[in-house]
Protein backbone atom coordinates (compact mmCIF):
# COMPACT_ATOMS: atom_id res chain seq x y z
CA UNK A 1 0.00 0.00 0.00
CA UNK A 2 1.51 3.58 -0.59
CA UNK A 3 1.40 6.17 0.88
CA UNK A 4 -0.95 8.79 0.01
CA UNK A 5 0.35 12.41 -1.49
CA UNK A 6 1.87 14.44 1.78
CA UNK A 7 -0.16 17.19 0.34
CA UNK A 8 -3.62 15.01 -0.33
CA UNK A 9 -5.58 14.91 -3.48
CA UNK A 10 -4.65 18.60 -4.94
CA UNK A 11 -5.30 19.45 -8.06
CA UNK A 12 -2.14 19.14 -10.23
CA UNK A 13 -0.13 21.81 -12.10
CA UNK A 14 0.18 21.95 -15.62
CA UNK A 15 3.53 22.77 -17.56
CA UNK A 16 3.51 23.16 -21.40
CA UNK A 17 6.88 23.03 -23.16
CA UNK A 18 7.17 25.96 -26.11
CA UNK A 19 10.71 26.09 -26.02
CA UNK A 20 12.56 24.69 -29.07
CA UNK A 21 13.41 26.53 -32.41
CA UNK A 22 11.20 24.50 -34.64
CA UNK A 23 14.03 24.22 -37.08
CA UNK A 24 12.12 20.94 -38.65
CA UNK A 25 9.18 23.51 -39.83
CA UNK A 26 11.14 26.12 -41.23
CA UNK A 27 10.06 28.22 -43.15
CA UNK A 28 7.30 28.23 -41.22
CA UNK A 29 9.15 29.23 -38.10
CA UNK A 30 11.57 32.16 -38.82
CA UNK A 31 9.23 34.52 -38.05
CA UNK A 32 6.81 32.47 -35.34
CA UNK A 33 7.46 29.53 -33.05
CA UNK A 34 5.95 26.90 -34.10
CA UNK A 35 3.49 27.10 -31.36
CA UNK A 36 1.50 29.83 -32.76
CA UNK A 37 0.73 28.11 -36.20
CA UNK A 38 -2.83 27.53 -36.62
CA UNK A 39 -4.68 24.35 -36.68
CA UNK A 40 -8.38 24.81 -37.44
CA UNK A 41 -8.27 28.15 -35.49
CA UNK A 42 -6.73 27.63 -32.69
CA UNK A 43 -2.61 27.86 -32.24
CA UNK A 44 -1.41 24.64 -32.11
CA UNK A 45 -0.20 25.47 -28.34
CA UNK A 46 -3.78 26.12 -27.39
CA UNK A 47 -4.59 22.14 -27.77
CA UNK A 48 -2.22 21.09 -25.06
CA UNK A 49 -3.67 23.90 -22.93
CA UNK A 50 -7.15 23.37 -23.81
CA UNK A 51 -6.50 19.66 -22.76
CA UNK A 52 -5.48 20.68 -19.43
CA UNK A 53 -8.07 22.79 -18.74
CA UNK A 54 -10.52 19.88 -20.20
CA UNK A 55 -9.07 17.81 -17.29
CA UNK A 56 -9.35 20.37 -14.54
CA UNK A 57 -5.54 21.81 -14.67
CA UNK A 58 -5.92 25.84 -14.60
CA UNK A 59 -2.52 26.24 -12.95
CA UNK A 60 -0.32 25.98 -16.11
CA UNK A 61 3.03 26.95 -16.30
CA UNK A 62 4.81 27.68 -20.20
CA UNK A 63 8.36 27.53 -21.06
CA UNK A 64 9.52 29.27 -24.04
CA UNK A 65 12.77 30.30 -25.43
CA UNK A 66 13.50 31.10 -28.78
CA UNK A 67 10.62 33.74 -30.05
CA UNK A 68 9.24 33.41 -26.58
CA UNK A 69 7.63 36.62 -26.53
CA UNK A 70 5.02 36.61 -28.95
CA UNK A 71 3.83 33.46 -27.31
CA UNK A 72 3.71 35.56 -24.20
CA UNK A 73 1.41 38.40 -26.23
CA UNK A 74 -0.82 35.89 -27.75
CA UNK A 75 -1.77 33.78 -25.05
CA UNK A 76 -1.77 36.27 -21.88
CA UNK A 77 -2.78 35.62 -18.76
CA UNK A 78 -4.00 32.28 -20.09
CA UNK A 79 -7.46 33.81 -19.01
CA UNK A 80 -9.31 33.39 -22.50
CA UNK A 81 -8.56 29.62 -22.43
CA UNK A 82 -9.66 29.52 -18.53
CA UNK A 83 -6.10 29.08 -17.42
CA UNK A 84 -3.49 31.08 -15.09
CA UNK A 85 -0.46 31.19 -16.72
CA UNK A 86 3.05 31.21 -15.17
CA UNK A 87 6.07 31.81 -18.40
CA UNK A 88 9.31 30.55 -17.22
CA UNK A 89 12.31 31.29 -19.74
CA UNK A 90 14.34 28.96 -20.80
CA UNK A 91 17.60 30.98 -22.38
CA UNK A 92 19.34 27.96 -23.97
CA UNK A 93 17.68 24.93 -25.73
CA UNK A 94 19.32 22.39 -22.93
CA UNK A 95 16.23 19.52 -23.22
CA UNK A 96 12.89 18.70 -21.94
CA UNK A 97 14.21 17.59 -18.44
CA UNK A 98 15.84 20.99 -18.47
CA UNK A 99 12.99 22.69 -18.98
CA UNK A 100 11.11 21.50 -15.91
CA UNK A 101 13.74 21.75 -13.88
CA UNK A 102 13.93 25.54 -14.40
CA UNK A 103 9.96 25.47 -13.47
CA UNK A 104 10.59 23.57 -10.15
CA UNK A 105 13.63 25.82 -9.77
CA UNK A 106 11.34 28.55 -9.86
CA UNK A 107 9.28 27.30 -7.64
CA UNK A 108 6.18 27.17 -9.99
CA UNK A 109 6.23 23.08 -9.70
CA UNK A 110 5.42 22.51 -6.11
CA UNK A 111 2.80 19.84 -6.50
CA UNK A 112 2.13 16.60 -8.13
CA UNK A 113 2.14 17.67 -12.11
CA UNK A 114 2.13 17.13 -15.86
CA UNK A 115 4.53 17.86 -18.30
CA UNK A 116 2.43 18.62 -22.00
CA UNK A 117 4.85 18.91 -24.60
CA UNK A 118 3.26 21.85 -26.59
CA UNK A 119 3.57 20.26 -30.29
CA UNK A 120 1.92 17.15 -29.05
CA UNK A 121 -1.86 16.74 -29.49
CA UNK A 122 -3.69 13.68 -27.92
CA UNK A 123 -7.07 13.11 -29.52
CA UNK A 124 -9.89 13.00 -26.85
CA UNK A 125 -7.22 14.82 -24.55
CA UNK A 126 -6.01 13.72 -21.23
CA UNK A 127 -8.88 14.11 -19.04
CA UNK A 128 -8.94 10.15 -18.38
CA UNK A 129 -5.31 9.54 -17.89
CA UNK A 130 -5.56 12.72 -15.03
CA UNK A 131 -8.51 10.11 -13.29
CA UNK A 132 -6.24 7.27 -13.12
CA UNK A 133 -3.25 9.22 -12.02
CA UNK A 134 -4.95 10.75 -9.45
CA UNK A 135 -6.34 7.31 -8.61
CA UNK A 136 -2.95 4.49 -8.27
CA UNK A 137 -0.83 7.49 -7.71
CA UNK A 138 2.88 6.28 -9.15
CA UNK A 139 5.71 8.49 -9.36
CA UNK A 140 5.92 8.92 -12.86
CA UNK A 141 2.94 8.56 -15.59
CA UNK A 142 4.00 7.79 -19.10
CA UNK A 143 1.86 6.79 -22.31
CA UNK A 144 2.88 4.65 -24.91
CA UNK A 145 2.21 4.72 -29.05
CA UNK A 146 2.78 2.32 -31.17
CA UNK A 147 4.29 3.99 -34.12
CA UNK A 148 5.89 2.11 -37.17
CA UNK A 149 8.96 4.35 -37.12
CA UNK A 150 10.56 5.21 -33.91
CA UNK A 151 13.71 6.34 -34.87
CA UNK A 152 12.25 10.06 -33.97
CA UNK A 153 10.80 9.61 -30.65
CA UNK A 154 12.00 8.19 -27.61
CA UNK A 155 11.25 4.56 -27.24
CA UNK A 156 9.78 2.11 -24.07
CA UNK A 157 10.92 -1.62 -23.48
CA UNK A 158 8.74 -3.42 -21.43
CA UNK A 159 9.07 -6.91 -19.69
CA UNK A 160 6.30 -8.93 -17.63
CA UNK A 161 4.16 -5.68 -17.89
CA UNK A 162 6.79 -3.02 -16.91
CA UNK A 163 8.43 0.01 -18.04
CA UNK A 164 11.91 -1.67 -17.65
CA UNK A 165 14.09 0.83 -20.30
CA UNK A 166 13.45 4.09 -22.09
CA UNK A 167 16.08 4.86 -25.07
CA UNK A 168 15.66 8.54 -26.90
CA UNK A 169 15.83 8.43 -30.62
CA UNK A 170 16.94 4.27 -30.91
CA UNK A 171 19.03 3.76 -33.88
CA UNK A 172 18.48 -0.16 -33.56
CA UNK A 173 14.22 -1.00 -33.29
CA UNK A 174 14.31 -1.91 -30.30
CA UNK A 175 10.73 -1.66 -29.29
CA UNK A 176 7.67 -0.57 -31.28
CA UNK A 177 6.09 1.54 -28.55
CA UNK A 178 6.92 5.67 -28.62
CA UNK A 179 7.09 7.50 -25.50
CA UNK A 180 4.33 10.28 -25.99
CA UNK A 181 5.13 14.31 -24.94
CA UNK A 182 3.10 13.57 -21.85
CA UNK A 183 4.65 12.95 -18.76
CA UNK A 184 3.22 12.88 -14.94
CA UNK A 185 5.14 13.26 -11.99
CA UNK A 186 4.20 13.13 -8.25
CA UNK A 187 6.81 14.31 -6.45
CA UNK A 188 9.17 17.84 -7.57
CA UNK A 189 11.62 16.74 -5.29
CA UNK A 190 12.44 13.54 -6.32
CA UNK A 191 12.71 14.63 -10.14
CA UNK A 192 14.98 17.70 -8.83
CA UNK A 193 17.05 14.62 -7.31
CA UNK A 194 16.89 12.71 -10.59
CA UNK A 195 17.53 15.78 -12.56
CA UNK A 196 21.01 16.41 -10.04
CA UNK A 197 22.22 12.68 -11.86
CA UNK A 198 21.74 13.95 -15.52
CA UNK A 199 24.65 14.97 -18.23
CA UNK A 200 23.77 16.43 -21.20
CA UNK A 201 23.40 13.69 -24.33
CA UNK A 202 25.28 13.50 -27.37
CA UNK A 203 22.41 15.83 -29.04
CA UNK A 204 23.22 18.06 -25.62
CA UNK A 205 20.09 18.16 -23.83
CA UNK A 206 19.48 16.70 -20.49
CA UNK A 207 17.20 13.94 -21.70
CA UNK A 208 13.19 13.28 -20.83
CA UNK A 209 13.85 9.68 -20.95
CA UNK A 210 17.07 9.40 -18.74
CA UNK A 211 15.48 11.61 -16.21
CA UNK A 212 12.33 8.77 -16.23
CA UNK A 213 15.20 5.75 -16.27
CA UNK A 214 16.52 6.61 -13.14
CA UNK A 215 12.54 6.57 -11.60
CA UNK A 216 12.87 3.13 -13.03
CA UNK A 217 16.22 2.10 -11.72
CA UNK A 218 15.46 3.46 -8.22
CA UNK A 219 12.44 1.00 -7.92
CA UNK A 220 10.29 3.84 -8.36
CA UNK A 221 6.50 2.89 -9.37
CA UNK A 222 6.51 4.00 -13.11
CA UNK A 223 3.41 3.36 -14.77
CA UNK A 224 2.03 3.47 -17.95
CA UNK A 225 -0.90 3.04 -20.62
CA UNK A 226 -0.62 2.44 -24.40
CA UNK A 227 -2.67 5.04 -26.12
CA UNK A 228 -5.41 3.61 -28.80
CA UNK A 229 -6.70 7.00 -30.01
CA UNK A 230 -4.34 9.13 -32.91
CA UNK A 231 -1.68 10.76 -31.43
CA UNK A 232 0.82 13.46 -33.52
CA UNK A 233 4.16 14.84 -32.53
CA UNK A 234 3.81 18.18 -35.16
CA UNK A 235 7.48 18.60 -35.65
CA UNK A 236 7.47 18.91 -39.99
CA UNK A 237 5.06 20.38 -42.60
CA UNK A 238 4.01 16.89 -43.20
CA UNK A 239 3.14 16.31 -39.41
CA UNK A 240 1.05 19.99 -39.78
CA UNK A 241 -0.79 18.46 -42.44
CA UNK A 242 -1.79 15.25 -40.68
CA UNK A 243 -2.35 16.88 -37.52
CA UNK A 244 -4.99 18.99 -39.51
CA UNK A 245 -6.65 15.96 -41.35
CA UNK A 246 -7.17 14.04 -37.29
CA UNK A 247 -8.21 17.26 -36.08
CA UNK A 248 -10.77 17.96 -39.26
CA UNK A 249 -12.18 13.92 -39.04
CA UNK A 250 -12.85 14.92 -35.04
CA UNK A 251 -14.93 18.40 -36.06
CA UNK A 252 -18.17 18.95 -35.77
CA UNK A 253 -19.87 20.78 -38.70
CA UNK A 254 -20.76 24.07 -38.42
CA UNK A 255 -21.61 27.34 -40.15
CA UNK A 256 -21.81 30.49 -38.42
CA UNK A 257 -20.93 32.81 -41.69
CA UNK A 258 -22.49 33.48 -44.40
CA UNK A 259 -22.81 30.94 -47.16
CA UNK A 260 -24.46 32.12 -50.33
CA UNK A 261 -22.74 29.65 -52.73
CA UNK A 262 -22.15 25.55 -52.00
CA UNK A 263 -21.57 23.80 -49.08
CA UNK A 264 -21.36 19.78 -48.30
CA UNK A 265 -20.38 17.17 -45.77
CA UNK A 266 -18.65 18.09 -42.51
CA UNK A 267 -17.35 21.58 -42.81
CA UNK A 268 -16.78 24.44 -40.34
CA UNK A 269 -17.39 28.44 -41.19
CA UNK A 270 -16.87 30.22 -38.92
CA UNK A 271 -18.31 33.93 -38.18
CA UNK A 272 -17.40 36.86 -40.31
CA UNK A 273 -16.16 33.97 -43.15
CA UNK A 274 -17.72 34.39 -47.05
CA UNK A 275 -18.44 31.89 -49.01
CA UNK A 276 -19.35 32.23 -52.79
CA UNK A 277 -17.28 29.28 -54.37
CA UNK A 278 -18.15 25.19 -53.50
CA UNK A 279 -16.74 23.80 -50.58
CA UNK A 280 -16.48 19.76 -50.01
CA UNK A 281 -15.58 18.81 -46.59
CA UNK A 282 -14.00 17.75 -44.10
CA UNK A 283 -12.65 21.42 -44.45
CA UNK A 284 -12.47 24.15 -41.92
CA UNK A 285 -13.36 28.34 -43.20
CA UNK A 286 -11.90 30.11 -40.73
CA UNK A 287 -13.24 33.45 -39.78
CA UNK A 288 -13.63 36.65 -42.05
CA UNK A 289 -12.10 34.28 -44.72
CA UNK A 290 -13.73 34.69 -48.34
CA UNK A 291 -14.09 31.90 -50.62
CA UNK A 292 -14.40 33.60 -54.07
CA UNK A 293 -16.99 32.58 -56.96
CA UNK A 294 -14.06 30.66 -58.98
CA UNK A 295 -12.46 28.58 -55.68
CA UNK A 296 -13.40 24.78 -54.89
CA UNK A 297 -12.13 24.10 -51.81
CA UNK A 298 -12.06 19.82 -52.21
CA UNK A 299 -11.06 17.93 -49.08
CA UNK A 300 -8.69 18.39 -46.09
CA UNK A 301 -8.21 21.67 -46.51
CA UNK A 302 -7.75 24.51 -43.64
CA UNK A 303 -8.19 28.14 -44.54
CA UNK A 304 -7.31 30.07 -41.42
CA UNK A 305 -8.31 33.21 -40.51
CA UNK A 306 -8.27 36.05 -42.85
CA UNK A 307 -7.44 33.98 -45.72
CA UNK A 308 -8.61 34.93 -49.38
CA UNK A 309 -9.34 32.62 -51.38
CA UNK A 310 -10.02 34.03 -54.83
CA UNK A 311 -9.74 31.23 -57.34
CA UNK A 312 -8.60 27.86 -58.06
CA UNK A 313 -8.70 24.16 -56.29
CA UNK A 314 -7.25 23.37 -53.18
CA UNK A 315 -7.11 19.80 -52.01
CA UNK A 316 -4.92 18.59 -48.45
CA UNK A 317 -3.85 22.35 -48.24
CA UNK A 318 -3.03 24.37 -44.89
CA UNK A 319 -3.53 28.22 -45.66
CA UNK A 320 -2.24 30.56 -42.96
CA UNK A 321 -3.77 33.28 -41.44
CA UNK A 322 -4.66 36.54 -43.97
CA UNK A 323 -2.83 34.68 -47.02
CA UNK A 324 -4.33 35.05 -50.46
CA UNK A 325 -4.79 32.62 -52.92
CA UNK A 326 -5.35 32.96 -56.82
CA UNK A 327 -5.04 30.31 -59.00
CA UNK A 328 -7.26 30.32 -62.00
CA UNK A 329 -7.38 26.57 -62.94
CA UNK A 330 -4.65 25.29 -60.95
CA UNK A 331 -5.23 23.09 -58.22
CA UNK A 332 -3.15 23.24 -54.83
CA UNK A 333 -2.33 20.10 -52.92
CA UNK A 334 -0.59 18.81 -50.00
CA UNK A 335 0.63 22.72 -49.47
CA UNK A 336 1.06 25.03 -46.36
CA UNK A 337 1.14 28.60 -47.43
CA UNK A 338 2.30 30.96 -45.19
CA UNK A 339 0.84 33.77 -43.06
CA UNK A 340 0.41 37.31 -45.32
CA UNK A 341 1.61 35.41 -48.46
CA UNK A 342 -0.01 36.10 -51.99
CA UNK A 343 -0.16 32.96 -54.63
CA UNK A 344 -1.20 33.96 -58.06
CA UNK A 345 -1.40 32.83 -61.45
CA UNK A 346 -3.04 35.10 -63.89
CA UNK A 347 -2.21 32.26 -66.97
CA UNK A 348 -4.74 29.93 -68.29
CA UNK A 349 -2.57 27.31 -66.86
CA UNK A 350 -4.30 23.44 -65.53
CA UNK A 351 -2.69 21.16 -63.65
CA UNK A 352 -1.54 20.40 -59.74
CA UNK A 353 1.54 22.57 -57.69
CA UNK A 354 2.54 21.90 -54.38
CA UNK A 355 4.11 24.45 -52.27
CA UNK A 356 5.47 25.00 -49.04
CA UNK A 357 5.67 29.01 -48.81
CA UNK A 358 7.04 31.07 -45.69
CA UNK A 359 5.17 34.33 -44.33
CA UNK A 360 5.30 37.40 -46.34
CA UNK A 361 5.79 35.77 -49.26
CA UNK A 362 4.54 36.41 -52.94
CA UNK A 363 4.63 33.81 -55.26
CA UNK A 364 3.30 34.62 -59.47
CA UNK A 365 2.95 32.18 -62.02
O1 LIG B 1 6.91 13.96 -29.21
C1 LIG B 1 7.38 12.98 -28.35
C2 LIG B 1 8.88 13.00 -28.24
O2 LIG B 1 9.24 14.34 -27.78
C3 LIG B 1 9.37 11.95 -27.25
O3 LIG B 1 9.13 10.65 -27.77
C4 LIG B 1 10.86 12.10 -26.99
O4 LIG B 1 11.27 11.20 -26.01
C5 LIG B 1 11.15 13.53 -26.52
O5 LIG B 1 12.56 13.74 -26.35
C6 LIG B 1 10.64 14.54 -27.52
O6 LIG B 1 11.40 14.42 -28.72
P1 LIG B 1 11.61 15.59 -29.79
O7 LIG B 1 12.99 15.51 -30.31
O8 LIG B 1 10.51 15.51 -30.77
O9 LIG B 1 11.46 16.92 -28.92
P2 LIG B 1 11.54 18.41 -29.44
O10 LIG B 1 12.95 18.85 -29.47
O11 LIG B 1 10.71 18.55 -30.68
O12 LIG B 1 10.79 19.20 -28.26
C7 LIG B 1 9.50 18.89 -27.86
C8 LIG B 1 8.83 20.11 -27.28
O13 LIG B 1 9.50 20.58 -26.11
C9 LIG B 1 8.72 21.29 -28.22
O14 LIG B 1 7.45 21.88 -28.05
C10 LIG B 1 9.81 22.23 -27.77
C11 LIG B 1 9.93 21.93 -26.28
N1 LIG B 1 11.30 22.06 -25.75
C12 LIG B 1 12.26 21.20 -26.21
C13 LIG B 1 13.56 21.28 -25.74
C14 LIG B 1 14.61 20.35 -26.22
C15 LIG B 1 11.59 23.01 -24.80
O15 LIG B 1 10.70 23.79 -24.38
N2 LIG B 1 12.88 23.11 -24.34
C16 LIG B 1 13.88 22.28 -24.75
O16 LIG B 1 15.03 22.44 -24.28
Amino acid sequence: MRMPYPWGLVELKGLVLAGGEGTRLRPFTLSAPKHLIPLLGKAMIEYPIQHLVEAGIRDIGIVVGYLGHLIEEYLGDGSRCGARLTYVRQERRLGIAHAIHLAIESSFLDRPFVVYLGDNILAHGIESVVKRFQEEQPDVYIMLCRVRDTSRFGVAVLRDGRVVKLVEKPKEPISDLAVIGIYFFRDPDLVKKAFSTLKPSWRGEYEITELIQWFIDHGYKVMYDVVTGWWKDVGTPEGLLEAMYLLLDEASPRIEGDVRGEVLGRVIVEKGAVVEGRVYGPAYIGRDVVVGKRAVIEHYVSAERGTKIVSGSLTRSLILNDAEIDLNRLRLVDSVIGRYSVIRCSKEIHGEIKLAVSDYSRVEL
